[in-house]
């Protein structure tokens, strides 16, 4: 099959703050999709010692690329360069054998079974709730609640914690930066309880401005809901000192640490965190789980969120008692064969090591935005890194007078390259800096200089034909 070529003629040059785009025309061609494996390398994450001299010279992204199957094929003709992993990462093989092997060998379902593989699934599905509580340092197990994903996890606070705790005088605090899984339900719990919700804005460096935070926090605060690590900006918030603010007023802290968990060493002890919330799938485990992390006192006093099976003690006419948590918020059959396929990711990002993987993708971080900033006309949004103060890995930009989704998809189409382009679920934040769309490209640690590289040089040549029709 032959490579797609764009219907050139149709292009219209757009503005980064129209809604309008030219992709219809350039989705319009045929997608050449060629799933031909070359995974060959020799090592693996697994399998090698990283500490071994001789592999020094060689990137965690170079070691980790042979354990991703997905990476190694070609998209409309070119090499597959991924740089969506901020809205989900790829998978290694043990997390995909993981899944295998349970529904393969045990499939059956948790806590209610006395035969074999009921009592085998249930061994996993709790040492995975295990792994994610010594992920994150959680002292004890049952502070971790399984949801779908973080945005359950949130609503999970807001119907529970929020319903039964916000009075109609009191505040929650918020950044506008907030991805809308972090905005919406509080909008929700907000309307029906009377409680106020107050933003923050960004200050002038393009950072949530958490000197205004502080100034907002009062004896009224009754929870501040914050990220660790902004999916659009890459900022990297001051999480311990932003609790220990809002604790001194006695509010609790909420932390959306999707961006975060699956990049850095995440200890929730030490932040003093209230409650955490995470996605399984950005951290190379599947979809359809995620956690919650709370205080085992605040879970304690928590109302059930959903009702059903599993999550009772006994079952009336006229009511119901509960089980403790974290059963009283997993009604009915969880994501099981998931939750396992979680632990395995987990199992894998330790053995490469949190720290490493942080170290390594600051340095990619800095080579993709230096990259970026190469290229007349791109305008990166987010702080300018430096030695003290590092972006998440991820550049949200645009280019000057070309619509971010005619950037994504012509890198896609034309060069194989895959980046985000959109709202990133974070319109208030794009409003406020006057846009209302941007291109993403986002890392993880299984990215290379090289896909940086061929990222950079393609983007190069998109902007160059864009702006050869003005
Ligand atoms: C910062 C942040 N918060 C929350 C979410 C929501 O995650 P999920 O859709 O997995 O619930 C995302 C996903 O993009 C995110 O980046």
């Amino acid at each position: 099959m032959e490579a797609m070529v764009p219907k050139l003629p149709s292009f219209k040059i757009f503005n980064p703050n129209s809604t309008n785009r030219s992709s219809a025309v350039l989705r319009s061609g045929v997608r050449r999709f060629s799933s031909s494996s070359t995974s060959s390398a020799a090592v693996s994450a697994l399998t090698v010692n990283q500490d071994d001299p001789a592999l020094r010279s060689v990137s965690i992204g170079q070691i980790t690329r042979p354990d991703f199957p997905i990476l190694h094929q070609e998209v409309n003709g070119s090499k597959l360069v991924y740089l969506d992993n901020a809205a989900t990462s790829q998978k290694p093989t043990v997390v995909l054998k993981a899944l295998q092997n349970y529904y393969e060998g045990y499939n059956s379902n948790v806590h209610r079974g006395i035969h074999f593989l009921s009592a085998k699934a249930t061994d996993e599905y709790e040492l995975a709730r295990r792994k994610v509580a010594s992920f994150i340092n959680a002292s004890e197990s049952r502070e971790i609640i399984f949801t779908k994903n973080a945005t359950e996890a949130i609503n999970l606070v807001a119907y529970s914690w929020g319903l039964s705790n916000l009075k109609p005088e009191d505040e929650v605090i918020l950044t506008i930066a907030e991805h809308h899984s972090a905005i919406v339900p509080w909008q929700l719990v907000a309307q029906k309880t009377g409680a106020t919700l107050k933003f923050v804005n960004l200050t002038e460096d393009e950072i949530p401005d958490i000197g205004k935070l502080k100034e907002m926090l009062s004896r009224k605060t009754k929870l501040v809901v914050v990220h660790h690590v902004s999916n659009m900006l890459a900022s990297v918030l001051p999480i311990d000192e932003i609790v220990l603010w809002a604790h001194n007023v006695g509010a609790k802290v909420l932390i959306d640490a999707c961006q975060s968990v699956p990049h850095m060493v995440v200890d929730v002890q030490s932040i003093d965190a209230d409650f955490l919330v995470a996605s399984s799938h950005k951290m190379c485990g599947p979809t359809g789980i995620g956690f919650l992390y709370g205080k085992s006192e605040l879970l304690s006093a928590m109302p059930p969120f959903l009702g059903g099976g599993e999550m009772i003690s006994d079952v009336y006419l006229d009511h119901s008692t509960y089980a403790e948590p974290p059963s009283r918020f997993e009604a009915g059959t969880p994501a099981i064969g998931e939750a396992i396929g979680l632990g395995a990711a987990i199992d894998y990002l330790l053995k490469i090591g949190m720290q490493k993987i942080h170290d390594y993708e600051i340095e990619l971080a800095n080579y993709l935005y230096e990259g970026l900033r190469s290229i007349p006309s791109i305008r990166v949004y987010g702080p300018v890194p430096s030695q003290t103060y590092h972006r998440g890995a991820l550049c949200s930009f645009n280019a000057e007078n070309i619509h971010p989704t005619d950037i994504a998809t012509f890198l896609d189409q034309q060069h194989g390259v895959a980046i985000r382009s959109g709202h990133h679920c974070a319109q208030p934040l794009h409003r406020s800096l006057g846009i209302s769309a941007s291109a993403r490209a986002s890392l993880h640690f299984y990215n290379t200089k090289e896909d940086v590289d061929i990222f950079i040089q393609a983007l190069s040549d998109t902007v160059s034909f864009f702006n050869s029709f003005k």
